[in-house]
């Protein structure tokens, strides 16, 4: 049960669901791909955008459950439109390989949800040798989003319909170190489990912000935003099984439940109030603050270079 009810300017609230946030909306003619659609928070917002006739791409790393997951869906929504390709944000080459299948399908995008995520987990570094969350949360959904840039606008061009990229960042942005440790990326010694997570969660703002800058200076009609889902029981705490087992008990009575979760992603990725909106930080389906690194320009700047230098074949 979720107790904190009051409704923002958008007329929603922490306690509206996915479905309530996108109630009357028919997106049939869009499509999008939404990254760690096998569980939680991509799972609901992948279920809810097929109610709405979105066809969705669900990028996942274990394609078994992933075609497990859309099993359900269209047993539920017969008439959904699901599609299973895999997808390892942790590995540049996995995300190269999803993107030229993705292109060469010739499908169209008109969103793309960067929703996959790790959080704390003893320090890793991903096959190329990058800090395992950085890799995942961030550099392989800016990579992602590099690769997909030209479908999604020759998409917004040819269907003369804004394009939509929202990255599911965290409050959780708040616990980054004093910044980001851009000297430190991947040095175990350093390495707290909680601000590390906490600064791939800045970089997933920082990344919007930056884009939507770009996205100006050239006229496109795309858009990207962040967002805070809310704190819902998850398998996000799978690495620490102790407070996740309390979280899921405690979890029901204080936290979201999961349709609550995918409230604020599908609202910002189909609600027509969000139209011509980009470089905000979203959470409860409305506009909030986020803290000032997340803000700073130069600081998102310097994420762009240093991710494009880390993604450089
Ligand atoms: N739950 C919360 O309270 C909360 C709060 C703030 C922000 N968030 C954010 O919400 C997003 C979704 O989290 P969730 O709570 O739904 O967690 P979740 O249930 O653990 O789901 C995470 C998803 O990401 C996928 N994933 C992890 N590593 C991946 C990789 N290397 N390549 C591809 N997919 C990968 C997982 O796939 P597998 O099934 O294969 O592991 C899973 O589908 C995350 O970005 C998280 O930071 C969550």
């Amino acid at each position: 049960m979720w107790i904190f009810g009051r409704k923002g300017a958008s007329g929603f609230s922490a306690s509206s669901t996915a479905e309530d946030v996108t109630q009357g909306i028919d997106a049939t003619a869009l499509t999008a791909i939404v990254t760690g659609a096998t569980c939680g928070i991509g799972f609901e917002t992948t279920r809810v955008l097929a109610l709405h006739g979105v066809h969705v791409v669900m990028a996942v790393r274990n394609t078994e459950r992933g075609k497990e997951v859309k099993e359900s869906i269209v047993n539920e929504i017969p008439t959904a439109k699901v599609d299973v390709m895999e997808l390892d944000l942790s590995s540049l080459a996995s995300v190269r390989k999803f993107a030229a299948e993705f292109v060469s399908s010739s499908l169209p995008l008109n969103i793309l949800i960067n929703n996959a995520g790790v959080m704390a987990p003893p320090f890793t570094l991903s096959e190329d040798k990058i800090e395992l969350q950085f890799a995942t949360n961030h550099l392989g959904h800016f990579l992602l989003t590099q690769l997909l840039l030209e479908t999604m606008k020759n998409t917004s061009q040819e269907q003369n319909k804004e394009g939509r990229i929202v990255n599911v960042s965290s409050e959780g942005h708040r616990f980054a170190y004093k910044g980001m440790f851009f000297d430190q990326l991947n040095d175990e010694s350093s390495y707290n489990p909680i601000y590390a997570y906490g600064q791939s969660k800045l970089a997933n703002i920082l990344h919007a912000n930056e884009l939507t800058k770009q996205f100006k200076e050239s006229g496109l009609n795309l858009t990207a935003n962040a967002l805070h889902p809310g704190s819902i029981a998850t398998n996000l705490l799978r690495y620490h099984s102790i407070i996740n087992g309390v979280i899921e008990w405690v979890g029901k009575y204080f936290l979201k439940n999961i349709s609550q979760g995918a409230a604020t992603t599908c609202y910002v990725a189909l609600h027509p109030q969000v139209k011509g909106v980009s470089g905000e930080y979203f959470m409860d389906s409305n506009i909030a603050q986020p803290n000032s690194y997340a803000k700073d320009a130069e600081l998102a700047k310097e994420l762009w270079d240093i991710s494009l230098t880390m993604v450089a074949p």
